[in-house]
């Protein structure tokens, strides 16, 4: 039973900085954040991605100079996407033993063994029609795709990345790649789902960074309607049943309520991905000086794991990390 005011007062707590310390329910930390990185075939490429200020087209040898500084934050580690030298209907570079992102993955381990690569398996990065999966017409074919995906993830277990993380929306997916690993002796490598992967226009800034929008059509016939909370419990338990060790909702800020859902019916960690438009829509308002960046940063960070996300993928990673450094 809860007494009442004049004998309540909840601003007692709230006088001092170490008295509000002291009773905070939700740390935010750099630990628990995933960095999405770019990584583009050449050398001495580091091109600012210009709807994400801050954030860059790596070429191998330029993301390698980076790592150490991420490593040395305290970032755990971070999650690629590759823009390949050319696309085919088929996504060929996503499953080529010598794609960019195989190629970045095997010399960043070799590098720094500790940091955790993560990698994005999906086919629109590599496809011409920009689409997750392999078309007929214009329709999405989902299981002809599993089996591409399926040889991706390997083909990223095998350059040694430390999770896969399917971003594709196919039905089964996560299945096929588990069968696959499992297969091939790549049973101790975990599967991050996107589970809750909705058809968001927060997306925007990525697509043009990773030149990966469709040329055709949207992507409502495989991610899910932003309308929809249960059926996101619906995906994660598939999921879950097809053996993955980690879910997530993405987007993470206009889905806070289906982080917590997630949170509260299953027994895993949960992932949130904090997307493009959400880190764009920060830095623009930031650079007019609309709002203040950093607190809106921290706030917003802090609401996704207030909301129950264990891990937050975000672009804001490194600039968190030196803030949190600085103390
Ligand atoms: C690929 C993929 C996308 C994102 C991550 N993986 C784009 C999409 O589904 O169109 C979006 C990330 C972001 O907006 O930050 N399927």
């Amino acid at each position: 039973m809860m007494t009442a005011f004049p004998v309540a007062r909840p601003r007692r707590l709230r006088e001092k900085e170490k008295m509000r310390l002291l009773v905070r329910e939700t740390e935010l930390s750099p630990q628990d954040l995933i960095y999405p990185a770019f990584v583009t075939h050449g050398r001495g490429i580091e091109e600012e991605i210009a709807a994400m200020p801050g954030n860059f087209h790596y070429s191998l040898d330029r993301l390698l100079s980076h790592i150490e500084e991420w490593q040395e934050l305290g970032l755990p580690g971070i999650i690629l996407f590759g823009l390949p030298a050319s696309k085919d209907s088929q996504g060929t570079e996503a499953y080529a033993p010598e794609g960019i992102v195989q190629r970045a993955i095997r010399e960043v381990k070799r590098h720094f063994p500790d940091f955790l690569v993560l990698t994005d398996v999906c086919l629109c990065q590599y496809t011409d029609h920009g689409h997750c999966g392999l078309i007929q017409g214009q329709r999405i074919l989902n299981d002809p795709t599993l089996e591409l995906l399926a040889k991706t993830a390997l083909s990223h277990a095998e350059a040694g990345a430390d999770v896969v993380a399917p971003s594709d929306m196919m039905d089964g997916r996560v299945g096929a790649i588990r069968r696959t690993l499992d297969d091939h002796g790549f049973d101790h490598v975990p599967i991050l789902a996107y589970s809750a992967k909705y058809a968001s226009a927060f997306y925007g800034p990525f697509r043009e960074a990773a030149h990966s929008a469709p040329q055709f059509g949207d992507r409502r016939s495989y991610q899910m309607d932003p309308a929809n909370a249960r059926e996101a419990l619906k995906e994660v338990e598939l999921d879950l049943q097809e053996g993955a060790d980690l879910v997530m909702v993405k987007p993470a800020l206009a889905y806070l309520d289906v982080i917590r859902l997630v949170k509260d019916h299953f027994h895993v960690p949960v992932a949130a991905y904090n997307v493009s438009g959400e880190y764009s829509m920060i830095k623009a308002a930031a650079e007019r000086g609309w709002i203040d960046g950093e607190k809106v940063m921290l706030e917003v960070l802090t609401a996704i794991k207030r909301a129950g996300a264990d891990i937050i993928l975000t672009y804001f990673a490194p600039e968190v990390a030196r803030l949190w450094r600085r103390g």
